[in-house]
């Protein structure tokens, strides 16, 4: 890591905390923010912590014309003896230059941002909201601010790191959603940007989301942009289905996002000696499985998201419930030990678990609870 300085601006007027066990997602945000400047021939410079507030861009800015833009999501997680733990942060961060290199956006440093995250959460450390279910979401991103209507890579970037204490990302909670299989759009192709995170690829997700909204289902579940009959993830989930006993989630084929979470659940799937297979899946496969009765369970993983039982896929004008509408034994099970590595109530033979400074921890007693 180059020898930056992180240099800190405190703010003087603290934000009244939410309850909570209210928390929804994504709506509230703590007193601080984390922020970098990058202007070519220089790199990226300044980083520093200062209070929550509005930037202004230039209305030319690039961000806004052309989507040039990528982010990450990952959490903080406050144990009950009053730890701050991350979750695998030093592979967001990684995942985050791979989406710059698809979005010709500079590298970052990925251990200056992962000090630069620490920092911050130890000054918003009483925003770690303390009530089951919840945690600190975390929302690093990158975006073009050359003033410029060129379509070219700008000269000119951000990178922000905001907070928000979050409860479940669904309504539904644990209890299985319900997800409409679409096939008139799609949301995006092997070769366009459906491997980065960048904010286009959710733009064009809407309006797919809106019509499967307008029906009662929570997500969409996209198939190939080809054929149209692979499966390819959930709108913000990738996507795992129990069949047979062996549990199969669509390969990472270049249009998959390559989740974190779905790395890790892999992982402990092989560790606990379930079958798991990466591989195509059709949609004709998964309705053959379902009438032959051998789809036992199906979940959706992401940070977001954690794990989410599906409980029913729309799929053909025909409605595929799944274990009767309920959370599968073993997506319970997975859960329960994902979240409970996650808040240090599990052992965590991965090491996946990041500690915040040890120093810290008698600090986190003014949590919201
Ligand atoms: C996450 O799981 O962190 C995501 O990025 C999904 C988000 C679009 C809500």
């Amino acid at each position: 890591m180059k020898d930056y300085q992180i240099k800190t601006v405190l703010s003087e007027n603290r934000k009244s905390k939410p309850e909570a066990d209210q928390l929804t997602f994504g709506k509230v945000y703590t007193d601080h923010m984390f922020i970098m400047d990058y202007t070519e021939g220089e790199g990226w410079h300044d980083p520093r912590i200062i209070p929550y507030q509005p930037i202004s861009l230039d209305p030319a800015s690039k961000v806004f014309h052309y989507g040039q833009t990528v982010f990450e999501g990952l959490k903080a997680y406050l144990s009950e003896d009053g730890q701050v733990y991350l979750f695998r942060p030093d592979r967001n961060f990684n995942r985050l230059n791979h989406s710059n290199s698809r979005l010709c956006i500079p590298h970052i440093d990925e251990e200056l941002a992962l000090e630069a995250l620490k920092q911050l959460i130890i000054i918003d450390r009483e925003w770690v909201p303390k009530a089951e279910g919840t945690s600190l979401y975390i929302r690093p991103f990158i975006i073009s601010t050359e003033p410029n209507l060129g379509v070219a890579p700008s000269h000119n970037y951000q990178f922000i790191i905001i907070l928000s204490p979050v409860g479940s990302y669904y309504k539904e909670g644990i209890h299985p959603v319900k997800i409409a299989v679409e096939q008139q759009y799609v949301r995006t192709v092997a070769g366009g940007t459906g491997e980065a995170k960048t904010g286009g690829n959710y733009a064009s997700s809407l309006k797919a989301q809106e019509k499967a909204d307008q029906i009662g289902y929570s997500q969409v579940l996209w198939l190939d942009g080809k054929e149209n009959r692979y499966i390819e993830e959930v709108g913000s989930m990738n996507v795992f289905f129990k069949i047979n006993g062996e549990v199969v989630t669509p390969e990472l084929n270049g249009s998959i996002l390559e989740g974190i979470t779905r790395d890790s659940i892999i992982q402990l799937l092989k560790y606990w000696n379930v079958p798991v297979v990466e591989r195509r899946i059709s949609m004709d496969e998964i309705y053959e499985a379902y009438k032959a009765g051998l789809l036992e369970e199906a979940y959706g993983t992401g940070t977001a998201a954690v794990i989410s039982p599906i409980g029913e896929f729309l799929w053909e004008n025909e409605k595929l419930v799944i274990n009767n509408g309920e959370i599968g034994k073993l997506t319970k099970e997975l859960y329960d030990t994902l979240t409970g590595i996650q808040y240090g109530t599990k052992p965590d033979p991965f090491g996946w678990r990041v500690q915040l400074n040890q120093e810290t921890k008698d600090m986190y007693s003014g949590s919201l609870s």
